[in-house]
């Protein structure tokens, strides 16, 4: 293994997305420059989408406006189509996150349009991000499961993949939307996509809704995979997905990957200031259960 990964933070734009009320905006500012301050290299920040689909994301450029951004750090934004890439430029967003589907029927819920109208919406957002100069980063939801058409080709994930990689997107990042993946599963799709795209430009978005996300992880990491989405407190779910819960939690992931020697710039000191911080805010108790454990001893 190499022995370094890259943790992009989701825990602000896919964990908030997704509580039944949105939060204050100086209590995200507050939560993302606590994440900033852990040694987190991305923090996905927000989300340029309609707010009468997303409230909890209505105040995404004023949060974007307000955080600490530290050079060196990404902070990328979602962005559905051409109105909300035009919001992420005015912001000053650096980098933005296309979101598409390996299921028409998630597409069609989650986007309101069908996988082949989504690419040509994505062909002009990217055609707005080159000309700004704005990274461009690639979501593909229901990699492993869909929760309206249940299993998914793995041959569909990897054309939707190459798809966006034509367009431009720097990494490539492959929901378990509804966590309903097991490894051997995991490390398959992974092989498959990686035919299309190389595995460095691969990122595992595992959400944990059957406790699989942590291994799931593992099986991508030996299939070479080195970028991980991961949520602070393991908050997160997506709201057109009735059901699925958070994403595997940052602090479980930093807790693996020191115990394999993989390398990841996070102080978990700092990430458990986050923690606390968030688990107040929320007024629930991180599902992580390193958090969980590594709390309890420093209490
Ligand atoms: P639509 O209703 O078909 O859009 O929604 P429309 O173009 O017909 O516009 C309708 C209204 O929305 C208009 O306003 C537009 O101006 C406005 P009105 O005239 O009614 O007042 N509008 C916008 N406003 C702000 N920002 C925009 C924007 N676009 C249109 N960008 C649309 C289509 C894509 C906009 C909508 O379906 C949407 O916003 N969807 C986002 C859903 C979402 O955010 N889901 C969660 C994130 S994805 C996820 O969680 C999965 C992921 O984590 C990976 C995984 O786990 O699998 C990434
Ligand atoms: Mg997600």
């Amino acid at each position: 293994m190499s022995d370094r990964i890259t943790i992009v933070e989701v825990g602000p734009r896919d964990g908030l997305q997704n509580e039944p009320t949105a939060l204050p905006l100086t209590t995200k500012v507050a939560l993302i420059d606590r994440l900033t301050e852990a040694g987190l290299p991305a923090i996905e920040a927000g989300a340029f989408v309609s707010p009468k689909w997303v409230p909890q994301m209505a105040d995404s450029a004023a949060v974007f406006a307000a955080i600490d951004k530290r050079p060196g750090v990404r902070y990328p934004m979602l962005v559905p189509n051409a109105r909300g890439m035009a919001d992420a430029i005015t912001a000053g967003v650096r980098e933005v996150a296309i979101f598409g589907a390996a299921s028409e029927t998630f597409s069609q819920r989650n986007i309101n349009c069908s996988i082949a109208e989504s690419l040509s919406r994505f062909t002009e957002v990217a055609a707005m991000a080159a000309e700004a100069d704005v990274r461009l980063r690639g979501y593909i939801s229901c990699v492993l499961g869909c929760p309206y058409e249940g299993a998914i080709d793995p041959g569909k994930v990897g054309w939707v993949a190459g798809e966006l990689a034509a367009l431009g997107c720097r990494e490539i990042s492959l929901g378990d939307t509804i966590g309903v993946g097991t490894p051997g599963k995991a490390a398959t799709l992974i092989r498959h996509v990686a035919e299309t795209v190389p595995t460095d430009r691969l990122a595992a978005h595992f959400h944990d809704t059957y406790g699989q996300a942590l291994v799931n992880l593992y099986a991508a990491f030996e299939e070479g995979v080195r970028i991980v989405d991961s949520s602070i407190a393991g908050l997160g779910g997506c709201p057109y997905a009735k059901g699925a819960s958070g994403n595997v939690a940052t602090e479980d992931v930093v807790y693996m990957a020191q115990g394999l020697g993989l390398e990841t710039g996070v102080d978990m000191d700092r990430l458990l200031n986050a923690t606390r911080f968030v688990a107040a805010a929320i007024d629930r108790p991180p599902v992580s259960k390193a958090a969980q454990a590594l709390l309890a001893k420093a209490d």
